[in-house]
């Protein structure tokens, strides 16, 4: 594993949309898996400014996103397909028909994670998964729990998950109960493993997940197996990292 720490925010967001963007270069039909949240909006804001200035395209591009909040529209401001238009896909050549994002009004919600699992499988697995970290060590939202989910579920988010994402909504009672996510057998599928950290609130996080014991009780931990995983941080979230001795590029 190979750990990137960064001065800041703005550090990590350049460091991974030169990553990103150098997959993309290496192989423009490339499957890139793509995550929501606030850790990675400067690294999709770089990526849009690079491919804005004809550095290259995204025309060949697919693209599965990790989640999607069961009961909200993709029109919903809060929902993750939401998120992708206006923070990527409406500023960069994707083809619309090439970007994936569970349907958070599936009427049959088995039917649904079953569809997106066989999407994924034709898709031959992310090249390239980019995913950000719940404090509590979520990765997609697959939350701490008994067991590690293998195929795309829907899941019930943890009361801290709500807390973290209330501030987006008007009202706690308004972030939804549940989601669907893609499970930890399709991110660890992927070929090339990208996770950003940012802020000092993730340092306990990060830690939990490369120096702690794999278990489902910290999601990210799983990561400790796949054979090719960079992880981007800034020094906040890094710091328990590198007190422990870990080694980290910069
Ligand atoms: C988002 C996702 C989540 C977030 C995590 C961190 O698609 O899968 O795992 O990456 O909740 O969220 P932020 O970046 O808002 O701290």
């Amino acid at each position: 594993m190979r750990i990137y720490m960064e001065a800041d925010y703005d550090g990590m967001s350049r460091r991974a949309a030169n990553l990103i963007s150098a997959e993309v270069i290496r192989k423009p039909d490339c499957v890139l898996g793509l995550a929501t949240g606030s850790t990675p909006v400067g690294t999709y804001k770089q990526m849009v400014a690079w491919h804005q200035h004809g550095d290259f395209s995204f025309k060949e591009v697919r693209s599965v996103n990790l989640d999607e909040y069961r009961g909200l529209a993709p029109t919903h401001d809060q929902s993750y397909r939401y998120f992708m238009q206006t923070n990527f896909f409406d500023h960069i050549d994707i083809l619309p028909e090439n970007t994936n994002v569970p349907d958070g009004l599936a009427a049959d919600p088995e039917a649904e994670c079953a569809r997106y699992d066989q999407l994924i499988r034709s898709l031959g697995y992310a090249d390239l998964q980019l995913l950000g970290m719940g404090r509590n060590g979520h990765i997609g939202f697959n939350e701490p729990g008994k067991n590690f989910v293998k195929e795309t579920h829907v899941v019930d988010l943890a009361e801290s998950t709500i807390d973290a994402n209330a501030r987006f909504f008007a009202a706690r009672d308004d972030v939804p109960r549940q989601a669907f996510t893609m499970g930890i057998g399709c991110i660890m599928a992927a070929r090339r493993i990208l996770l950003l950290v940012s802020g000092a609130d993730k340092a306990d996080a990060a830690y939990n997940a490369f120096c702690g014991p794999i278990t489902p009780e910290c999601p990210g931990s799983i990561l400790q197996l796949h054979n090719d995983v960079v992880l981007v941080g800034d020094k906040a979230a890094l710091s328990k990292l590198v007190d422990a001795g870990v080694k980290v590029s910069e």
